[in-house]
């Protein structure tokens, strides 16, 4: 694992872009995981940008969800699958063959991990992921205590995550349930990047780089990845020295 450090979250987001785009470039067939959150949203802007610009073509790249609210339809606007529709598969013109999803109205949820289990194992692995932090160091819905060999699962959100559900999905009922791929996922994926931004992350991310490898902290699993970048502006670094 290595981490770099970016002056701000203008430099961060040029260069998480610039690693997918590599990337795709070298490898035009690549399985691609990415993250939804506030975190990667300009450098989804500036991907889109840049695919166009630098003529890298994503019309032969897989996408797998990296997690999903159950009970929430792909529809429902600020579901993980409409978010990333909108910020990345749309103005990329990906098609609905290239893109793995989770049916979060599924009534057998189990089959449903199995089947995303197959699903990467089918397509050779993830070539890349992106995933975020959550404040209490949660990565894709891997909440705190989560098994670090754990493949995709169905994950009992805690209190925090799920009011951040209500906040987004008004009026919805909330399940307290995700779909996530699992740490074990994480684990396997060819390249990982981790990305967090703002001085909110500096604490989580703190614990995570420096204090013990734990599953209190799920982010601390990245420190057993060979090929894992953390990717941080200042603020998000800010207790690491
Ligand atoms: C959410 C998502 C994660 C995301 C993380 C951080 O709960 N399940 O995939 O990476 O929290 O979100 P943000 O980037 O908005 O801080």
């Amino acid at each position: 694992m290595k981490t770099e450090v970016y002056e701000n979250y203008i430099a961060l987001s040029e260069a998480v872009s610039d690693k997918i785009i590599e990337t795709v470039k070298e490898n035009p067939t690549a399985v691609l995981c990415l993250a939804t959150g506030k975190t990667p949203v300009l450098a989804y802007e500036l991907l889109v940008k840049k695919a166009a610009s630098r003529k890298v073509s994503f019309s032969n790249c897989m996408f797998i969800q990296l997690d999903e609210w159950i009970g929430i339809s792909p529809q429902t606007e600020g579901s993980c699958y409409d978010t990333l529709n909108r910020q990345l598969f749309k103005p990329l013109g990906i098609s609905a063959t290239q893109i793995i999803l989770f049916n979060a109205l599924t009534g057998n949820e189990d089959e449903e991990c199995m089947k995303m289990n197959e699903a990467i194992k089918n397509l050779d692995g993830i070539d890349l992921m992106l995933v975020g932090v959550g404040k209490n160091g949660h990565i894709g819905f891997n909440e705190p205590g989560t098994d670090f060999g754990i493949g995709t699962h169905v994950s009992a959100l805690q209190p925090a995550t799920i009011e951040s559900g209500l906040n987004k999905f008004p009026g919805v009922a909330i399940t307290g349930k995700g779909f996530t791929l699992g740490l074990k996922n994480v684990l396997d994926a060819k390249l990982l990047l981790v990305a967090a931004n703002g001085e909110a992350k500096a604490d989580i991310i703190q614990q995570g780089m420096k204090g013990d490898i734990t599953t209190d902290v799920p982010l601390s699993v990245v420190r057993r990845h060979a090929n894992a970048i953390v990717m941080l502006d200042e603020e998000a670094a800010s207790l690491l020295q």
